[in-house]
């Protein structure tokens, strides 16, 4: 018999290539169809290795979910960016790949980030989320975030509804 250790813990400069896989695969499937296809390879490809590495070498804020020695996941947050909303923190992005999807992992990810933007003083927050992104949508409901404010970004040609979640704990 064999264990998995799985555990959230904070990016190192050595994970940037395994992180830039995840990041590429997971929102290769969570924007097919929704992002137009320019738009989304543009997305994709400025985030490489090399993105990662520097990210992480500056001190952003990046939690990985692990499964074994595989970055099944990640979420990076930090100081909240929208200075019209009264929050402190924000998650900026949380994404497992697919075949880690809908197995707790996105909660594990979720209360990791909270209860570290909460130690440092960031006690509210907020995540923006596209619309039509109905999982996720339903995932940070499922997760008590309240609907505060409603914005769009503009992909191309194309400008998509988003939505702004929050807790006040
Ligand atoms: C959205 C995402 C992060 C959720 O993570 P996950 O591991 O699949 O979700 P979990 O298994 O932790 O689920 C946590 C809760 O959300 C609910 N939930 C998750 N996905 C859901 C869905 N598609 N529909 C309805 N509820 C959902 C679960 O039922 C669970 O609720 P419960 O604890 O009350 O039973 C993950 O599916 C993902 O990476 N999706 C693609 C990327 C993406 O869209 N990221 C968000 C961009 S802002």
């Amino acid at each position: 018999m064999s264990t998995i250790l799985i555990e959230t813990r904070p990016a190192r400069p050595a994970d940037a290539p395994a992180l830039a896989e995840a990041h590429d695969e997971s929102w290769r499937t969570a924007y097919q169809g929704l992002i137009p296809g320019p738009e989304l390879e543009k997305l994709i490809t400025r985030r490489g290795a090399s993105w990662w590495e520097t990210a992480i070498r500056r001190g952003s804020r990046i939690s990985l979910l692990m499964f074994g020695d595989e970055v099944a996941g990640y979420t990076n947050y930090g100081k909240n960016r929208a200075k019209s909303l009264p929050y402190a923190g924000e998650v900026y992005e949380l994404y497992l790949k697919p075949e880690y999807q809908g197995l707790g992992f996105g909660r594990r990810l979720f209360t990791a980030a909270k209860r570290d933007l909460a130690q440092s003083g960031l006690t509210n927050m907020v995540v923006w989320v596209l619309s039509d992104n109905e999982p996720a949508v339903a995932f940070y409901r499922a997760l008590g975030g309240r609907t505060i404010a409603r914005s769009t970004e503009r992909f191309g040609t194309k400008v998509l509804d988003k939505i702004a979640f929050a807790w006040t704990r």
